[in-house]
């Protein structure tokens, strides 16, 4: 099969060398020709685990190429994917779907044979329906169909969740279009992933429910996280015994500082608008947002509260600024309210992160950036863990205390535990378990 993947961000450059992977002929297209330059050059403009050596292998065997040029792009393409952003609209909170109808009209205007059209970015519920009528309106005679095929993966296990996914979810009434998704996703009907058919509706709600879901139980346990300090409770051990529970499960259920990423924090409120928009209203989800930003600023003052009450010309070192570990991505990551928070309050910021740091640098004004936490935590009046990636997971206590002003640790992803001996002579706090 030939594959347009208009988009290489995220999700359009991992699901496009899959795809080249499986077999079939991709190209990715981009309007960003910086981007495109440096994929043509060999380069990764993302960090992801395994992608610089899948890219590679894909381009040397001819499958996967890289153009700016759509046109290029979509000689003799059996299917078109639109993976491009749907960020939050400014304002209002609504998903914002300048870039997919802007790619839609652009696509429209070059369809030749019949061509599915694929919208792998996440959009609200009757996109679809809009994205077939533009092209209706621009191309009326056209032969096509439009199927959402919404997509899972998550950064820094990207390529992993790609190949091995729970699922794959095709929305579309159409049978030649589900004969083309058929054939794109056959290498996962020999490994037996469910594919599962259903109408696109079905399919783009599908996407939303999820990323809602999700978000919820990191919600709810984060809340249990409070009401564990308060009664003496460890969330930890909470999280485990309902998680045992096959019901439940024991995915999604770590207490910390509340969720980010370029995914759940847009996601909960496009659909909290969309059911608005249908006077559904939705409730958890609304409290689940609302819950979560209150966090970040909560995770600050636990800072604070770890310094005595005020950090007014405190040096903080901060360990980890992605959203997560395994990832450079910055869009929404807790660390950003956690740092502007603690600077208005006075506090004097020096950070770390291992893959990071070039996209924190657009975002904070008047950070110290440092190689590793042992330089970050110099002088530092406290040290806090927002990130958890494996860098600090061992860390030399011995070595942090011996170059920090005071031996304050606040552990915002419960990395360490409470009673650790090696903490005894810092002041440790974590989340849900308890301050030592
Ligand atoms: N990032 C994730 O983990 C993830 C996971 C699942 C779903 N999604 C969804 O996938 C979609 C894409 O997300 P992303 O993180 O990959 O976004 P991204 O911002 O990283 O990438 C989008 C790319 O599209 C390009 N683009 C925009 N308009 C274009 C056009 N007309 N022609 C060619 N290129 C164009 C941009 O230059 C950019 O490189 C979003 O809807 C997102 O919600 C993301």
């Amino acid at each position: 099969m030939r594959i347009t993947m208009v988009g290489t961000g995220y999700v359009g450059l991992v699901s496009g060398v899959c795809f080249a992977d499986f077999g079939h002929d991709v190209v990715c297209v981009d309007k960003d020709a910086k981007k495109v330059e440096t994929l043509k050059a060999g380069g990764i403009p993302i960090f992801e685990p395994g992608l610089e050596d899948l890219v590679r292998k894909n381009v040397k065997s001819g499958r996967l190429n890289f153009t700016t040029d759509l046109a290029e792009a979509m000689e003799g393409a059996d299917a078109v994917f639109i993976a491009v952003g749907t960020p939050m609209r400014r304002g209002d909170g609504f998903a914002d779907l300048t870039y997919v109808y802007a790619a839609t009209k652009e696509i429209a205007a070059l369809i030749k044979g019949y061509t599915v059209v694929v919208t792998k970015s996440t959009v609200p519920v009757g996109t679809g329906d809009r994205v077939e009528e533009i092209i209706r309106e621009v191309n009326p005679s056209a032969k096509f169909d439009v199927v959402s095929n919404p997509e899972f993966l998550r950064e820094g296990a990207a390529i992993n969740d790609f190949k091995r996914p729970d699922r794959v979810v095709v929305g579309t009434d159409s049978a030649p279009a589900k004969a083309v998704m058929r054939e794109l996703y056959r290498p996962l009907f020999i490994n037996e992933t469910p594919i599962m058919f259903t109408s696109r509706r079905t399919s783009e709600l599908t996407k939303y429910a999820a990323n809602a879901f999700l978000a919820m139980k990191i919600t709810f346990i984060n809340e249990m996280a409070d009401l564990c300090e308060a009664v003496g409770a460890n969330v930890q051990e909470v999280a485990r015994g309902i998680g045992l529970d096959k019901r439940i499960g024991s995915k999604f259920l770590h207490a910390g500082p509340g969720y980010g990423g370029s995914c759940f924090p847009k996601d909960t409120l496009a659909i909290i608008h969309t059911a608005e928009e249908y006077d559904v209203p939705l409730r958890l989800i609304s409290t689940t947002a609302d819950v979560n930003e209150a966090r970040k600023t909560s995770m600050a003052s636990k800072v604070v509260a770890a310094c005595g009450g005020s950090v007014d010309g405190k040096t903080i070192a901060v360990l980890g600024l992605a959203f997560k570990p395994n990832t450079d991505d910055m869009r929404d990551s807790p660390s950003i309210a956690i740092i502007e928070t603690l600077q208005a309050q006075g506090a004097i910021i020096r950070a770390t992160d291992p893959e990071a740091v070039h996209e924190a640098k657009e975002i904070f004004k008047d950070v110290t950036y440092c190689e590793d936490a042992y330089t970050c935590a110099k002088n530092a009046d406290a040290l806090v863990i927002v990130t958890e990636w494996d860098q600090f997971r061992a860390l030399d206590f011995a070595r942090l205390k011996s170059v920090m002003q005071t031996p304050v640790m606040v552990d915002l992803r419960n990395v360490y535990q409470p009673d650790d001996p090696r903490l005894a002579e810092f002041k440790y706090d974590s989340v849900g378990r308890g301050a030592n």
